[in-house]
């Protein structure tokens, strides 16, 4: 067994060899390194205002996307999307502390508090697709014109999760 931690998260992960995908953030494989190889300093910077505005919009996406998935983790019924919207609830909330550290920033305070879903397993499976869709191009644009090389990995990396979920997403229409 060895010690890995995500670059993107900070987390640590116990195993054999590296996941697949962070299992907190969702960062994929490349960005699980030894505990070693992490440098303590990973997200000591100091953005720019584009940045700072860039960081304040990716944790309001984070929230939102954050607050709708547990609204849509309360409908009783069908157990496996319950579950799946869970688990999406809490890699967004993961992604929304991210950037709260880059920012120097805490955590909004309503974090964790269900907004509304849509009323339905499929119309919330839709506007999960469309918010996933929403946050892939954001962050891309984002990792595009950052000019700290440490945002850039975050906001890539974080895009790279955001396009796995609209993937999920069509998996999850199956669980319908
Ligand atoms: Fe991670
Ligand atoms: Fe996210």
């Amino acid at each position: 067994m060895k010690l890995y931690r995500c670059r993107i998260c900070g987390d640590t992960y116990l195993g054999s060899e590296a996941p697949s995908h962070c299992p907190f953030c969702g960062a994929h494989r490349e960005l699980m390194v030894e505990a070693r190889e992490f440098p303590p300093d990973i997200n000591a910077v100091d953005p720019t205002e584009t940045e700072h505005a860039d960081l304040e919009a990716s944790i309001e996406l984070e929230t939102s996307n954050t607050r709708f998935y547990l609204a849509a983790a309360r409908r009783p019924g069908n157990d496996a999307l319950r579950s799946y919207f869970k688990r999406l609830a809490k890699v967004e909330a993961e992604h929304c502390g991210i950037f709260c550290k880059l920012l120097g920033a805490d955590k909004p305070s309503d974090l964790m508090t269900p907004s509304e879903s849509t009323g339905s397993w499929a119309s919330d499976i839709q506007d999960s697709l469309k918010r996933e869709k929403r946050a892939t191009g954001l962050y891309h644009t984002f990792a595009e014109r950052a000019t700290s090389e440490r945002l850039r990995e975050v906001f890539a990396a974080i895009a790279d999760v955001e396009t796995d979920h609209i993937a999920l997403d069509e998996e999850a229409e199956t669980y319908l």
